[in-house]
């Protein structure tokens, strides 16, 4: 579904991300990992939309996505959960989810402003595929709470079902587990297993996490300072004395 062919991108005279190709597959859970500054944020701004990649291109489905604007990308069915979470702060659980399904539908804002015909039917399904969202995450009994009230776990979990409601078919979730303590990395992990089931989504993975990371990748790829220096199974990822000596040995 997805293949990122020798994506390089620099900034300056930096390499962030050198020559990188993974494939992911339609239910597909691929890990990301690597040393702070390795490239790996910067591998999901080039999935998305935010950079350009200096050279190779990334593939969705066939079609190129790499250089196209991030609305599009969404629309092509790819969404992102951010390193420090982002929600809008102003807004109820349930609201976070309703801006994001509306990017769908896009008459949305003058149909608004406008109280046209059919907005009001409009709205009113949207709560409510909104709500279904939430209850199927177990956030409905949120759903009224101030979006940044939440404990973080399910802050967490709130933006993972954000990016969800743009109906993607790959989810992009960049560390997901920061910060978390290890009953909530547990618990993430089930979800994202049960996200992928009840979804039918692909995931890719950046962590720091390693039990998250082994715990429910299929596949792992390690970058250090931009280059790809192992890809495999999570067994032969642990057992690779380059990661060790890169990764794994600098205590985490
Ligand atoms: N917009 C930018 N302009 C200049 N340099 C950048 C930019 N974005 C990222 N970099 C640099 O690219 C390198 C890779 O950064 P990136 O954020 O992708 O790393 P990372 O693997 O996500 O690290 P971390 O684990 O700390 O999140 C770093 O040296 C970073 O400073
Ligand atoms: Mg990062």
């Amino acid at each position: 579904m997805l293949v990122s062919k020798n994506v390089t991108m620099r900034f300056g005279g930096l390499t962030a991300v050198d020559d990188f190709s993974v494939k992911v597959g339609d239910d597909e859970i691929v890990g990301l990992i690597g040393p702070n500054g390795a490239g790996k944020t910067t591998i999901f701004n080039v999935m998305t939309g935010v950079y350009m990649p200096t050279s190779g291109s990334v593939f969705f489905n066939d079609s190129k996505i790499s250089g196209r604007p991030p609305h599009k990308i969404t629309e092509a069915g790819i969404a992102r959960t951010f390193q420090n979470i982002r929600l809008f702060s102003e807004m109820s659980v349930l609201e976070n989810i309703m801006v994001a399904a509306n990017l769908h539908n896009a008459s949305s804002l003058a149909a608004s402003v406008l109280h046209l015909p059919g907005y009001l039917a409009r709205e009113k399904k949207s709560r409510e595929l909104s709500r279904a969202l939430l209850d199927s995450v177990g956030l409905l009994e949120n759903e009224n709470d101030g979006a940044v009230s939440l404990p973080y776990g399910k802050q967490r979990r709130l933006e993972i079902a954000r990016a969800l409601a743009t109906r993607p078919k790959l989810l992009l979730l960049d560390e997901p587990a920061a910060g978390m303590n290890p009953q909530e990395s547990r618990d993430l992990m089930d979800f994202i297993l049960k996200v992928r089931e009840n979804y039918n989504i692909a995931v890719l993975l950046i962590e720091h996490h390693m039990q998250v990371v082994m715990g429910i990748c299929e596949r792992v790829c390690v970058l250090e300072y931009g280059i790809t220096i192992a890809e495999g199974t999570p067994r032969e990822i642990q057992k690779n004395k380059k990661v060790i000596d890169a990764y794994l040995g600098a205590g985490d």
